[in-house]
């Protein structure tokens, strides 16, 4: 039956409501599927999870009958403090801990709580799309700043800064993802962490740190946290346990000094997180947890190892890309004028997925001849094939003489 009385919400919807749909709900996924970045499906630990959840419900179940704690299960921030404290020596108790939906919650807070449209926010040249999302959606005047394999280039930073307040707009706050950079794949060094606070310091900017590769690591040595190299309470810090765990748990946190938890926990509506999937990964941070990073790192080594001898296998001296010490990205640099936007779909039409390198740049068009590509999710055996296909791809486009 035609419907006649069809109600329309345009006209409707609030001068700040986002323009655009978010991508589709569930976006179409290629057999070698390098664009997205999941863990390895097959070693997700959810026979031990079940078990965490099962002795959690048995001992205090019933507390589900009541809202949760606002910050999110007391017991799983003394864990999130003590592994930051163990783990990135930052000095932080679990009363400096929101829990929230994933790391991506806790930027949403920050952006909601510090920024005005038209604010300037520094970042690295390519970024994390979610974050870039969030950003525009609060109408951030986005700046990416120039990075080398070592992170944030101090004296872009501070030009980017200085020219900034010559225009009156000094930046809100600086967002970096140091560690296993996402797309870049880099770790910014210590000098450069300590370069960074020093500018913070200076110029009177902080600094929101997104960690959530951090444990990760499968070479080389660990790095300090910003924030554990700071103690003027500029740097804010998110993580999460997407990456560890599984981004279906949607947990992570937020933390920083009193006063901006305090504005962040305000913009939370929905009072708590899921004390469902708290309780269980309490239980399970308490016991299997590490023994779990430890069994991701090696699967995750294995699949890097793989990634990188199939590029150098397939595209040899006609590209370039990163070797991460860590985390589920390589980034693919093809020469100037190769066009990796527009080679995305065809490179789909063959079952190889990929992230074009703009949909990572603050201005969304430049880096047309970059890729991130994801190591995370098929097997060895499954990467050396699609990293083929992909060659062949760019061969037959034209982009890949050497
Ligand atoms: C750098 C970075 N920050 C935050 C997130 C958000 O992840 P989640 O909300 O699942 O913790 C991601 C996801 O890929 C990411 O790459």
């Amino acid at each position: 039956m035609p419907q006649t009385d069809q109600f329309s919400y345009q006209g409707l919807f609030a001068k700040s409501a986002p323009k655009e749909p978010p991508r589709a709900a569930t976006a179409e996924r290629a057999k070698y599927d390098f664009a997205v970045a999941y863990p390895d499906p097959e070693s997700l630990p959810l026979d031990d999870l079940v078990e965490s959840l099962k002795l959690a419900l048995d001992e205090e179940g019933k507390d589900l009958a009541v809202y949760p704690h606002q910050m999110g299960y007391p017991p799983l921030r003394e864990y999130v403090a003590s592994k930051l404290a163990r783990d990135r020596q930052m000095s932080v108790t679990a009363d400096d801990i929101i829990l929230a939906d994933g790391s991506s919650q806790p930027l949403h807070m920050v952006g909601e709580s510090l920024l005005d449209h038209g604010d300037v926010v520094l970042t690295e040249e390519f970024v994390y799309m979610g974050t870039l999302g969030m950003l525009r959606r609060f109408g951030a005047d986005i700046r990416g700043v120039e990075c080398d394999e070592d992170g944030l280039l101090p004296d872009a930073l501070e030009g980017a800064i200085t020219r900034a307040i010559g225009q009156g707009k000094k930046p809100k706050f600086i967002y970096t993802i140091p560690t296993f950079q996402n797309p870049l794949g880099w770790t910014m060094t210590l000098e450069r962490r300590q370069a960074l606070v020093e500018l913070s310091q200076r110029y009177d900017i902080p600094v929101l740190e997104d960690d959530c590769y951090v444990d990760l690591r499968f070479e080389g040595e660990s790095v300090p946290a910003i924030h554990s190299l700071d103690d003027t309470g500029r740097v804010m810090y998110a993580g999460s346990f997407s990456k560890i765990i599984a981004p279906g748990m949607r947990l992570g946190y937020l933390t920083g000094p009193q006063e901006l938890l305090d504005v962040a926990r305000a913009t939370k509506s929905g009072g708590g997180v899921n004390q469902f999937a708290a309780l269980a990964v309490h239980r399970y941070a308490m016991s299997g947890l590490d023994a779990h990073i430890e069994e991701s790192k090696g699967i995750l080594r294995t699949k890097r190892d793989a990634m990188l001898a199939a590029l150098g296998e397939n595209f040899g001296t006609a590209a370039k890309w990163s070797t991460p010490e860590g985390g589920l990205y390589i980034w693919l640099e093809m020469p100037e004028g190769a066009d990796l936007v527009a080679a995305r779909d065809v490179a789909f039409e063959a079952e190889v997925g990929y992230t074009p390198g703009s949909l990572f740049a603050p201005d969304g068009t430049s880096g047309k001849n970059t890729a991130r590509l994801c190591f995370g999710y098929n097997t060895p055996q499954e990467i050396h094939e699609g990293i083929a296909k992909l060659a062949e791809v760019f061969a037959r486009e034209g982009m890949l003489i050497g």
